[in-house]
Order: structure tokens, then C-alpha cells, then sequence
């Protein structure tokens, strides 16, 4: 016989599931879990062949019982101050007996590398009252996806040493409404050490988010090593213990591959690439210019020279070194082409010109060039908005358009075919709101630009983040067109010190718009009433699992689910 614990009645704890799962119903029941429970995978034990499939399940059951263990937390705050909220963990209890994986489906063999609706995700979760747990899938990933939202279910006891839910039994059945639910990670203008990456896709991956997009070099740094070019890292990067080497670039696709995060590489050009000035000053047209604003959008200036036959050269031998190391674990490389900078090109002397009806056609070449050479290895090409909306570039149709300027690119994207990541900078920039980081000198300057706001500001908060639907102003018959979106961090004052709180929770808003939608069942926008509690303690989970998140809220506000509401 088993009996269950009823939770105090002051008990306030919601199902706090992050991201939403389409359908779930949770009773109130205790049940407990210890490191003894078994997790079997489609009968057996986990797998020891080596297959991506053996990995991916076998990684995600050791994630499982590292967060149940080791990285869980004890939900005080979201109980009544001074409050008995903890079950008794009494000789009767009921323990989670077996968790079973049923894996429906069979991975496809590009599950390290997938395109966009190549892999299942969805999965179902089921708990019963006896504690018996099975999670299905079709795929791997959303078997790993099933066992993330069922750490989500538990908390670590003051003294037991094992956790608890009281949510018991639970029906869940999950899928993403998005499949590109990403981040844009700046490590150019300043360094990332591998730990921070490592632990920015643990937490994208605990938000069920899958591409990690790797926005390398620009023109402050170059820190990505060409072994058969070492010059570009070693005059391009600050310093030489701030390079990725060809090592840590595979091995962080390897830990993205493993938790569902495909690591998506960009390459910004023909602009933001100054730094490969450094080492090589014939390709780079304007380098360093001053007054820079006229040349670049941001110091310092410096673009690929568009009529150099020398440039097309570099470019074949860079991406035949990187491509051929890339493409086991990803299927997609980013070509960049934002603010490309008309002046620059005066100051090239195989141009020597800013005109429009000049530029154009050079650029559709050098677009073309990386479009080529891209499609030969396989890869499919995203872009910046700029070079179809601005330039009119024909692009190859599977190119994914990646819009930032203005919630209004998503519409023309589609319009023109193309799939579209959204991610505004009025809405998804992590960085805005954070003050000018140029110096202004005394006198009139100072003057004018005070308060020395920056311009995107003001930071854009969660709240702002959620109620951002990516489909907004989309007619139904292009929506299959909008396939996710990003936000982004550049990095100008973010670095290891600021990342986590910069990143989180911020980003979780957005990873529940991408993988819930941004309307409830009834069509109308989600509200952050409800929203918040579980935000708060999604906050909680990332804390616990070594990321500095921001708080939410004050504990005064999640100890009451309304007193805070206004
Ligand atoms: C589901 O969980 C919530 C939050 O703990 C609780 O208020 C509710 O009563 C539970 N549902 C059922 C049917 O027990
Ligand atoms: C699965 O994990 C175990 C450790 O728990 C390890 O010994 C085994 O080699 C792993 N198998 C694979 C395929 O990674
Ligand atoms: C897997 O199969 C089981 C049994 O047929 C079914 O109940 C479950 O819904 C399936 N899961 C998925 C994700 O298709
Ligand atoms: C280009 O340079 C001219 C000065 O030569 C300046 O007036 C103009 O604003 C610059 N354009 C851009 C886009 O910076
Ligand atoms: C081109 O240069 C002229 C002369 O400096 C300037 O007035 C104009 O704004 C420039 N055009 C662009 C697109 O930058
Ligand atoms: C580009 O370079 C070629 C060869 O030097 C030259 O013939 C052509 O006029 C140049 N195009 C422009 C737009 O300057
Ligand atoms: C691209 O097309 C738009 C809209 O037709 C137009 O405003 C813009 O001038 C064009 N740009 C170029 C570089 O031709
Ligand atoms: C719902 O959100 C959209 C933004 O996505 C906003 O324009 C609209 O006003 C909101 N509707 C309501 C009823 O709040
Ligand atoms: C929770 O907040 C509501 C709304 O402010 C208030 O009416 C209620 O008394 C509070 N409950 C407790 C236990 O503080």
C-alpha cells in the first residue's frame, strides 16, 4: 500500500514548468525521488554503443540526475514567510519507482546537425500517483526534452537527501511552436571564456532552445584560430589566451550536439571586419578612418575591399579550412551583411565610390562568391536583413533571413519568400538601455548627448520581451515562413562578469514565446500574472545550476502570487 502526502495548505507552488507545455494536468500528491531511481531507455539500460542517438539519451539521463541532485533548490520563497511548506518524508512514502524512455521514432542521421523541422521535439510525460514515470518521443531530442520539464516538476528538501514534487500525478503532452529558438552570442568586441559558453548553452538548453549562434569575430577582435592562417588570431585577436581555438570550436558543437543547441557559426562581412586588418591590410578598405562614424557604424571602421580579386582568394582558403571542420555538427553558417557602409568603399581603391547603382553589383558578387562556396559544402546560408531589404540582393531561396532593424523586416522577408528569424532590436536586444559606452569630450558634445543614453535604450525587460509575438502583422498563409527568432548580446559592455545577468532570465521570455507561442488557447496574449511565479522559479533552477540570473521579483511578491500584481 502506498499513501500520499497532502501539501500545506499554504502551499502557493504552481506548476512551474518553463517554457509552457501545450497541455498538462497535475494533481497534488507528494511523491519522492533518490539517486537510486533507474532510468530505463526503450527497455534496456542506457545504450553503450556510440551512436548520436546513445549520446544524446545517455547525456541527458546524467543531466537528469545532476539537476534532481545536485543542482535543485528549495523552494522557500514561494511559499508564506516562515511557513512548515516542506512534506515530511515519512516510512511510507511513495518513491518514484522507474522512469521509463520509449523512444517511438528513430532519429534521423543528421540528429547532430539537423535543419529546422528535421527532428521531433515534442514528447509526452506521464506520473503517476504510484510513481511510475514514462516520457515518450519520436526522437531522442525530445525524449532529453521530456526529462528536462520532469526535473522541473521537483525540489531539493532541507533534510531529506532526496527531492520531492507535490504535483503528483501528471499528464503532459509538449511540443515547440518554433524551430529555430535561439541566442546570438557576440564574442568579438569581448572575449567569452569556454566555461561561460558551455554554461550559456546548458541554460539555452534547460529553456528548450536550439541554436546557439556564434557571432565570432567583428571588427574589434578576430579571436577564431585558421590553423592554416594562424596570423588572422594571432594580430587579431586582444590578446593570445583570448583565441577559440580549432579544439574549443568542435568541442563546443559537440556539448551543443549532445543537449539539442546546434552551434551556428557567423562570420560577419563585407563590413565589421577591420580586425583581419591586423594581419591582412590589402584586403581592408578605410581601416581605422577617422571621423569613423562616416565610415562604420561603429569604431573601428574597416570593410572588406569589393572589387579586390585577393579578397575572393582569402575567402576561398579561409572557409575551405573552416567549413570541412564545422559541417559534422552543424548544417548551417551565417554570412552576416549588416550595415555595410557606403563610404568605406571611397576609400577603396578598386572601387572608389559610395554609389548605390556601383556597390550593388559588387556585393551581389561577393554575396555570391560565399553563396557558392557555402552550397558546395553543403551548408544552408543565413544573411542580415539588410542585404535583401537594402541591397535587393537575389539570394538562393533556402537562405533564412535574419531580421534586427524593425518588428516591420519580418513581414517583408516573408513576403519574398524567404524564412525569417525575428529578434528586433526594439524588442530582443539584451544590450539596450545599459548608457553610451563612447566618451564624449567636455563642452558643447557632452552637452547634447546627455544623459548618454544609448540607442536602443530603454533596456527592454521581460515583460516587454513576452508580449512580443513573432507572428504579429503575419498573414496565416506566410507564418510557416517565420521560423523562430534569436536574441541577441553585443558584447560591447558585456563580458564574463555581466554575461549570466545580461542573458537571464531576459531570455527565457523569449525561449517561451518560441517554443509556446505568444497567444494562450484562447488567442489572447499570455498574461505575465501567470507567467511570473513560474519565471521566478525558473530564475531559481538557473541559480542552482550556476548561472547568475537576475531576480524576477522580491521574495514578498512570490510568497503571495497576487500581492504584487497592481
Ligand atoms: C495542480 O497544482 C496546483 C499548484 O500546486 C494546485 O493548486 C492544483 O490544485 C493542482 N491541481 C489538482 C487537480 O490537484
Ligand atoms: C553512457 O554513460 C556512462 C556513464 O554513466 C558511460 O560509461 C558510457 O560510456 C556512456 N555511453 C555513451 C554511448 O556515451
Ligand atoms: C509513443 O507511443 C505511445 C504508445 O503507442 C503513445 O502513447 C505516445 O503518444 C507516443 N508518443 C509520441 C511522442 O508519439
Ligand atoms: C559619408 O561621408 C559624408 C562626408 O564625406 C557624410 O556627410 C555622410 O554622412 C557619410 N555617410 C554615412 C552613411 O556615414
Ligand atoms: C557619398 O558621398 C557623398 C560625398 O561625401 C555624401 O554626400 C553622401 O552622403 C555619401 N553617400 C552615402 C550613401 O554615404
Ligand atoms: C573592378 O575591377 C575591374 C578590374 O580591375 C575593373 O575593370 C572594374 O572597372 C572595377 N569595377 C569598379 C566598379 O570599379
Ligand atoms: C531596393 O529596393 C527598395 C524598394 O524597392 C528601394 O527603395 C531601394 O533603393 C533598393 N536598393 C537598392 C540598393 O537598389
Ligand atoms: C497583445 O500584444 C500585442 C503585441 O504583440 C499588442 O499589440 C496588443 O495590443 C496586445 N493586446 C492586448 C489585448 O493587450
Ligand atoms: C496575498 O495578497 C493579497 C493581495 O494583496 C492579499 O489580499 C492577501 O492577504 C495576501 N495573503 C497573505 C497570506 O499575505
Amino acid at each position: 500500500m502506498w499513501k500520499y502526502l497532502v501539501c500545506s495548505i499554504f502551499a502557493t507552488t504552481a506548476l512551474a514548468i518553463w517554457p509552457l507545455p501545450v497541455s498538462y494536468t497535475n494533481g497534488s500528491e507528494t511523491l519522492w525521488i533518490d539517486r537510486n531511481v533507474r532510468i530505463s531507455y526503450n527497455g534496456g539500460d542506457e545504450s553503450s554503443d556510440n551512436t548520436w542517438t546513445s549520446k544524446i539519451v545517455n547525456n541527458s539521463i546524467q543531466r537528469t540526475y545532476d539537476t534532481l541532485f545536485n543542482k535543485n533548490f528549495v523552494p522557500w520563497k514561494f511559499h508564506q514567510r516562515n511557513s512548515d511548506f516542506e512534506p515530511q518524508l515519512t516510512s511510507d512514502a511513495t518513491y518514484i519507482t522507474s522512469i521509463v524512455l520509449q523512444q517511438n521514432g528513430s532519429d534521423p542521421d543528421n540528429v547532430m546537425k539537423p535543419d529546422v523541422g528535421d527532428v521531433d521535439e515534442s514528447y509526452t510525460l506521464s506520473m503517476s500517483s504510484s510513481g511510475e514515470v514514462v516520457i515518450t518521443a519520436l526522437s531522442s531530442i525530445g525524449l532529453s526534452y521530456g526529462l528536462t520539464t520532469f526535473t522541473q516538476l521537483f525540489f531539493k528538501h532541507t533534510r531529506a537527501a532526496c527531492a520531492y514534487t507535490t504535483l503528483a500525478p501528471v499528464e503532459i503532452s509538449d511540443k515547440p511552436m518554433f524551430g529555430w529558438r535561439g541566442m546570438n552570442v557576440d564574442t568579438a568586441r569581448t572575449f567569452k571564456p569556454m566555461a561561460d559558453l558551455y554554461a550559456t548553452i546548458d541554460a539555452m538548453a534547460y529553456n528548450k532552445m536550439n541554436r546557439f549562434h556564434w557571432h565570432i569575430t567583428d571588427s574589434q577582435a578576430w579571436p577564431l584560430v585558421i590553423p592554416s592562417m594562424p596570423e588572422l588570431a594571432d594580430q587579431g585577436a586582444y590578446a593570445s589566451f583570448q583565441q577559440y581555438s580549432a579544439a574549443d570550436v568542435q568541442a563546443l558543437q559537440e556539448y551543443g550536439a549532445l543537449v539539442g543547441v546546434e552551434v551556428v557559426m557567423e562570420i560577419d562581412q563585407p563590413g565589421h571586419t577591420a580586425a583581419i586588418g591586423y594581419a591582412y591590410p590589402d584586403l581592408i578598405a578605410a581601416f581605422n578612418y577617422q571621423p569613423w562614424g562616416y565610415f562604420a557604424a561603429e569604431t573601428p571602421a574597416g570593410t572588406f575591399k569589393l572589387n579586390s580579386t585577393e579578397v575572393p582568394a582569402f575567402l576561398e582558403k579561409m572557409f575551405n579550412d573552416l567549413l570541412p571542420r564545422l559541417a559534422p555538427l552543424t548544417s548551417y553558417f551565417h554570412l552576416g551583411g549588416d550595415e555595410v557602409n557606403a563610404n568605406a568603399s571611397t576609400q577603396d581603391e578598386t572601387v572608389r565610390s559610395n554609389k548605390t547603382e556601383v556597390l550593388q553589383p559588387l556585393i551581389q558578387k561577393f554575396m555570391d562568391r560565399n553563396q557558392h562556396q557555402l552550397a558546395a559544402a553543403d551548408f544552408t546560408p543565413l544573411v542580415w536583413e539588410e542585404m535583401l531589404l537594402d541591397w535587393n540582393l537575389t539570394l538562393p531561396l533556402n537562405t533564412i533571413v535574419q531580421t534586427w532593424i524593425s518588428e516591420q523586416s519580418v513581414l517583408k522577408v516573408v513576403q519574398q519568400g524567404y524564412r525569417a528569424l525575428v529578434g528586433a532590436s526594439s524588442t530582443w536586444y539584451l544590450d539596450c538601455g545599459h548608457g553610451d559606452w563612447v566618451d564624449h569630450y567636455q563642452g558643447a558634445d557632452a552637452r547634447q548627448a546627455y544623459p548618454y543614453t544609448d540607442w536602443c535604450g530603454p533596456v527592454h525587460n521581460w515583460r516587454q520581451m513576452y508580449a512580443y509575438d513573432p507572428l504579429e502583422g503575419i498573414p496565416d498563409h506566410l507564418a510557416h515562413l517565420v521560423i523562430g527568432g534569436e536574441t541577441h548580446i553585443w558584447s560591447e559592455q558585456t563580458d564574463a562578469m555581466n554575461m549570466d545577468t545580461m542573458l537571464w532570465p531576459r531570455t527565457c521570455a523569449a525561449s517561451e514565446v518560441l517554443w509556446s507561442g505568444a497567444k494562450d488557447e484562447q488567442g489572447r496574449n499570455r498574461s505575465q500574472v501567470l507567467a511570473s511565479p513560474r519565471l521566478n522559479e525558473m530564475r531559481e533552477r538557473l541559480v542552482a545550476r550556476g548561472i547568475r540570473a537576475e531576480p524576477v521579483q522580491m521574495p514578498l511578491c512570490t510568497m503571495n502570487g497576487t500581492q504584487c500584481v497592481v
